[in-house]
């Protein structure tokens, strides 16, 4: 299979924290790769040496055959990487149609995009309303993104990120906040994702992580402890090890 992503032996450290040390991943075209550990491993610190928020002090980056260890996080976007945040961002005075129809904005037209709408509104008006149907929020389209609840907001960060069309997800705890009918449909939507894009799922609810996961990859202190199947990692030892020794 043909790896999306390769991170290489990356690092990065705050001070004398090394909150990322020396971590290799691959990542297949159409693979849903789950990153797990406690509090504090470093799965929020690779997803940003990832997308390009934070730089790496060492080790190398490539995505879809190019070197792009030093691309910034809006070049890494339109190459196809998308993200959503542990804390949801999105544009709190627009509605959330106009939110999905920013995030596309800036797929076909750049900034240009952003500064002349009227040239591609009408193209993105139905494909961002079909995103808001596809995460449930068909019935907010028209309220303002500061008035929605913790769980619309992540669900609209998500089809903010569809409609950029990556070929990588990032996705920081998508299921932290929402209603469990909300992770039921977090659930289909990532199951019913086109293989065309590749996930890297970061969750704390591993009944999520087995349900959607082909692969695990486990992180301690900054440290790469296993990657396998999610029920070699199950019942992995090591990674026993590694979580009871963070809630001891
Ligand atoms: N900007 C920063 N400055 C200083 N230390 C940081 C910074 N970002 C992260 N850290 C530290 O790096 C380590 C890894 O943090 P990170 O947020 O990546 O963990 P995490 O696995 O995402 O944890 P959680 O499950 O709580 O979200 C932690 O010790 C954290 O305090
Ligand atoms: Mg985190």
């Amino acid at each position: 299979m043909t790896a999306l992503l390769t991170a290489e032996a990356v690092t990065r450290r705050y001070g004398s924290l090394t909150a990322v040390d020396r971590v290799t991943l691959r990542i297949t075209e159409g693979e849903r790769h789950a990153l797990i550990g406690p509090n504090g491993a470093g799965k929020t610190t690779l997803l940003d040496l990832i997308g390009g928020a934070t730089r790496v002090d060492a080790g190398r980056i490539g995505f879809a055959g190019r070197d792009v260890t030093r691309l910034g996080p809006a070049r890494r976007a339109r190459i196809g990487i998308g993200r959503i945040h542990q804390r949801p961002a999105v544009w709190p005075s627009l509605t959330a149609l106009e939110n999905v129809e920013v995030a596309a904005w800036r797929r076909v037209g750049g900034l240009r995009g952003v500064a002349t709408p009227g040239r591609f509104r009408g193209r993105l008006r139905e494909p961002a309303l079909a995103l808001l149907d596809r995460v449930g929020l068909t019935e907010v389209a028209t309220s303002a993104a500061g008035h929605l609840s913790h769980g619309q907001r992540r669900q609209l960060e998500i089809a903010m990120a569809l409609a950029g069309e990556p070929r990588l997800l990032l996705l920081d705890e998508p299921a932290a906040g929402l209603s469990s009918v909300e992770v039921q449909r977090l659930v289909t939507l990532l199951s019913n994702l086109s293989r065309e894009v590749s996930v890297l799922l970061v969750e704390h609810r591993l009944d999520l992580v087995y349900t959607l996961a082909d692969t695990v990859t486990v992180l301690h202190d900054g440290r790469h402890v296993a990657t396998g199947g999610p029920a070699e990692i199950r019942d992995s030892p090591e990674v026993r090890r590694a979580y009871a020794e963070a809630v001891r």
